[in-house]
């Protein structure tokens, strides 16, 4: 039986202004009534598995507990003082695992904030997941890359490992350029990395003692000085302060030896920007999807999303308007990752 870890500590900032620091979009229900860190969780209903470990900031701590607890499902949440990317979240995770049930136990390591459409077929391939975890690999799962992203990890599949259509990971690139990306693609080699993973709690730690044995030292430390109560799991804020920045593909990923890939074909989408929650929501014969008091003449493909006042967008097409209380936003369709270039000026203003 695994122990979900479910990473939650992420801001979202090309969800903006809908997703914002003290509310990023795991916590938001983007796609439906539960939030995407709810459904996170709920998407495991009918798999085994020990109660999930779900790490995020300090700062959300009440916004994660009263979510988890509207789903009566076990779980525990750990909070990190500071931000410092997912292969020191994923070590505390760790730490905690291997304290309360060994180092054997395996983890699934989930991003909180995916879609995923086909509950059956990610289901399957978490069982197989297992089942490689168990003899120490560790997994990834690939998706069929579709265009030359540059926001997401690649996978060159090497050999086969076994009858479950796993590979061996021949190599892991995480982010690449827009030209090597390209070359990607057209080769039809590598998958993209989904971002979930799956290994032996203790054979993690034993790879980030050989590649990051700072990271593993800093959350030591911040474990060594934990405390617990009802309702978190706090470390030491000093000690993990101190941590290194990075995350678990740079630091583990790219170097592992003993990675394997297993091809997830499930409906995945990461939402990373409005293009991505346009093509995963039920649109109107005009494309449109159009959320609250929005009215339009002539416009398609768009995303249109009001809190408050009424919207009215008329003879444009492939558009992201999206008004809050504070803050409206403008988009091309094909532009939104840039909308984190607002955030990054909003941060310098401030
Ligand atoms: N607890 C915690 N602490 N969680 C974090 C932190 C942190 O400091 N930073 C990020 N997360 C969470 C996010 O909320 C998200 O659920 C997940 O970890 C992944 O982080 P992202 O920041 O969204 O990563 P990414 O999208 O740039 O890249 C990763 O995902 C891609 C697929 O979506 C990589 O694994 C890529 O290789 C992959 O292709
Ligand atoms: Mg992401």
């Amino acid at each position: 039986m695994f122990v979900p870890v479910i990473m939650a500590g992420g801001s979202g900032t090309r969800l903006w202004p809908l997703s914002r620091g003290n509310y990023p979009k795991q916590f938001i229900p983007l796609c439906g009534d539960h939030s995407m860190l709810q459904q996170t969780l709920l998407r495991l209903n009918g798999l085994d598995h020990k109660p999930a470990l779900v790490i995020c900031n300090d700062d959300n701590r009440f916004l994660a507990a009263e979510q988890l607890r509207q789903l009566a499902k076990p779980s525990q949440v750990m909070l990190e003082p500071v931000g410092r990317n997912t292969a020191p979240a994923i070590a505390l995770a760790a730490l905690e695992a291997v304290a309360h049930y060994g180092e054997d136990t395996v983890l699934l390591v989930l991003a909180a904030d995916h879609v995923i459409k086909n509950t059956d077929a990610f289901h399957k391939v978490i069982a197989a997941g297992e089942q490689l975890a168990l003899q120490g690999k560790l997994v990834t799962f690939g998706i069929v890359p579709t265009h030359a992203e540059t926001g997401y990890g690649y996978i060159r599949r090497g050999e086969t490992v076994n009858s479950d259509h796993a590979y061996q990971v021949q190599a892991f690139v995480e982010k690449p350029d827009a030209a090597t990306a390209q070359a990607y693609l057209e080769s039809g080699q590598y998958y993209w990395n989904s971002g979930m993973f799956m290994f032996k709690a203790g054979r993690y730690l034993a790879e980030l003692a050989v590649h990051r044995p700072d990271i593993l030292a800093a959350c030591q430390a911040a474990m060594a000085v934990k405390t617990t109560d009802l309702d978190f799991i706090r470390v030491g804020k000093a000690e993990f302060t101190a941590c290194p920045d990075d995350s678990i593909d740079y630091a583990v990923m790219e170097k592992t030896a003993d990675a394997v890939v297993l091809p997830l074909d499930a409906g995945w989408n990461d939402v990373g920007g409005f293009s991505a929650l346009w093509d995963v929501a039920s649109k109107n014969t005009e494309g449109n999807v159009l959320k609250g008091d929005v009215l339009v003449h002539q416009a398609s493909n768009l995303y249109a999303h009001t809190e408050d006042k009424l919207v009215a967008v008329v003879g444009v097409s492939d558009l992201v308007v999206v008004n809050t209380k504070d803050a409206v936003l403008v988009a091309h369709k094909d532009k939104t990752q840039d909308v984190k270039k607002i955030v990054d000026q909003l941060k310098q203003a401030n």
